[in-house]
């Protein structure tokens, strides 16, 4: 029955806190090598359906299958070894201020892995030369910009060689330059590592140069209103929410 293309299989999903109901009956397939984007209004819970998929948030009605596996049902440690094939970029890039770069990155390597102290050193060279941060292993997160923080949360992310990286909203706060260049070492990780991806953001930009496949969570609806490679969803909108959210309210016409 398992699609050995899908790595992450969603069924029934309903998302609540409590008595309020979030996200209801969602049903997705995120495939191998996706750079799978998740849409949507500010506060119709992309963040958190991005919790429940990485398993910080335990899911209480529905289904998720990772690899074939279970992972709803999954007994505490079969849901850890999943955990630790994630890679997640926070909003902020959320790095340790008092640590270095190069401290910040070891981190991960030091807590799951026993690598010498040499081969994790070696590590956390190769991982800050792939986000183009060679060098800065000794700065603190406070003497580098924006744009450099997040690639070195990505640096961070991709510590342990995950076969899936979560960013939420990765070009928040970043100038276009910035994010342009986020979002080409977003696309070289998916292409030269394989790495699946799984984008929570709202910019234009992003979602037709890098997504391949996409959600649209509708917040009146509580469900899926769009699904779809994002260029197909412009040019055949599924409905009125979904080309009003990819052309900006009617503004764009042709991306
Ligand atoms: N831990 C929580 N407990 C209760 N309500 C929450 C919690 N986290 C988020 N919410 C609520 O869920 C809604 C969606 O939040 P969120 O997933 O952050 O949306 P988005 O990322 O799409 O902006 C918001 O109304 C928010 O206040
Ligand atoms: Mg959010």
């Amino acid at each position: 029955m398992t699609n050995s293309q899908v790595k992450i299989e969603v069924s029934g999903l309903t998302i609540a806190y409590g008595d309020f109901v979030l996200l209801k009956n969602l049903k997705f397939n995120i495939n191998k090598g996706d750079v799978f984007i998740i849409m949507g209004g500010s506060g119709c819970g992309k963040s958190s359906l991005l919790r429940v998929l990485t398993g910080l948030t335990p899911v209480t009605i529905g289904k998720i299958m990772i690899d074939g596996i279970n992972f709803t049902s999954a007994s505490q440690d079969v849901r850890n070894e999943i955990m630790q094939k994630n890679g997640i970029l926070y909003q902020g890039g959320a790095l340790f201020s008092s640590m270095t770069l190069a401290e910040n990155i070891a981190l991960p390597l030091k807590q799951y892995t026993n690598y010498s102290e040499k081969l994790i050193s070696e590590l956390v060279s190769l991982k800050l030369s792939l986000v183009g941060l060679t060098g800065f292993e000794d700065f603190y997160p406070s003497e580098i910009s924006g744009g450099m923080k997040k690639r070195a949360g990505l640096a961070r992310a991709l510590a342990l060689d995950p076969q899936i990286v979560y960013f939420d909203e990765p070009s928040a706060g970043l100038d276009p330059i910035s994010s342009k260049m986020l979002d080409d070492l977003i696309m070289e990780i998916n292409q030269s590592l394989g790495t699946t991806i799984v984008v929570v953001t709202h910019e234009l930009n992003s979602i037709f140069n890098i997504g391949t496949n996409s959600i649209f969570l509708d917040g009146n609806t509580k469900s899926i209103t769009g699904y779809g490679n994002p260029k197909d969803l412009l040019k055949n909108p599924p409905n009125e929410e979904v080309y009003k959210f990819l052309t900006r309210g009617g503004e764009r016409k042709n991306a």
